[in-house]
């Protein structure tokens, strides 16, 4: 059986007897949240019109329920659909219309992304403040929406903060959305230096833009899986390295998506 909206509201009811309004997108490889209090799971195939996830490091799994006891439930979605699966617009923002349509009105997307800045590390966390569209006019998505700031400005300072409070490291930056599937070039790093990007990824833009223009509130966090350009050039990497180390990042991650809800 499959679920649409309405049906899958039921589930959560019975589950859950609540609704939830924070919703997180984990990309490539991002584990957090695996133990969830008073919630459940599906995989995508059980909900209606999803496609199933095909890329490797993400699990194709919707998660809800509490971070802790005490804790009001989040949804959790373990991996997302993009456009060079070969999914149109429509299908690579289920998630987000799904969220939408379930009431969410705060959602973190995360994602696995190149670093542009030769002094950052694998590993290290992205704020994102801000994003360039390169995936095409398509993932403009709407007129009305007007898209100054698509980031919760204040509510990425508040994470800021408490994430130097508690000493969580913590970079800041621009975000660059390229269509892939293919890592840059050399030279094409370097333009997306020159037009301002810090990290570079896949995914992430259309889903910005449809979640802003739905009127949700909206933060970004990269994980910086490979520093693709150092002081003598292009670094080469692979799918399965940004898992990797998407892998390894996923405690500091948790962390950080901790801090976020409650800044939130
Ligand atoms: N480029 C594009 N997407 C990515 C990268 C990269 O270097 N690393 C992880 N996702």
């Amino acid at each position: 059986m499959t679920h649409d909206v309405q049906s899958f509201k039921q589930v959560l009811q019975a589950s859950l007897g609540d609704t939830i309004d924070t919703a997180i997108i984990l990309g490539s490889g991002i584990r957090a949240f695996e133990n969830l209090f008073d919630g459940g799971q599906l995989p995508y195939q059980a909900l209606s019109e999803f496609p199933a996830a095909t890329v490797a490091g993400h699990a194709g799994v919707l998660s809800w329920g509490r971070p802790a006891s005490d804790e009001p439930a989040i949804f959790v979605a373990r991996g997302r659909f993009h456009l060079y699966e070969g999914h149109g617009l429509v299908d690579t923002l289920r998630l987000v219309e799904f969220f939408f349509a379930l009431g969410v009105t705060k959602l973190i997307i995360t994602n696995a992304a190149g670093g542009l800045r030769a002094d950052w590390r694998p590993g290290d966390l992205m704020l994102i403040e801000d994003q360039l569209n390169f995936q095409g006019l398509q993932a403009g998505l709407s007129q009305t929406f007007s898209p100054v700031t698509p980031f919760d400005g204040a509510w990425v300072e508040r994470l800021v903060k408490r994430c130097q409070t508690r000493g969580l490291p913590l970079r800041q930056g621009t975000y660059v959305g390229l269509l892939g599937p293919s890592y840059e070039t050399m030279a094409e790093n370097h333009f997306l230096i020159f037009a301002g990007a810090d990290a570079v990824g896949m995914s992430t833009v259309p889903e910005v833009a449809r979640a802003c223009s739905h009127g949700m509130r909206v933060l970004g966090i990269s994980c910086i899986t490979n520093v693709s350009v150092t002081p003598k050039g292009a670094a080469e990497t692979s799918h399965q390295e940004v898992v990797d180390v998407a892998k390894a990042a996923s405690e500091l991650m948790e962390q950080v998506l901790f801090e976020a809800i409650h800044a939130a």
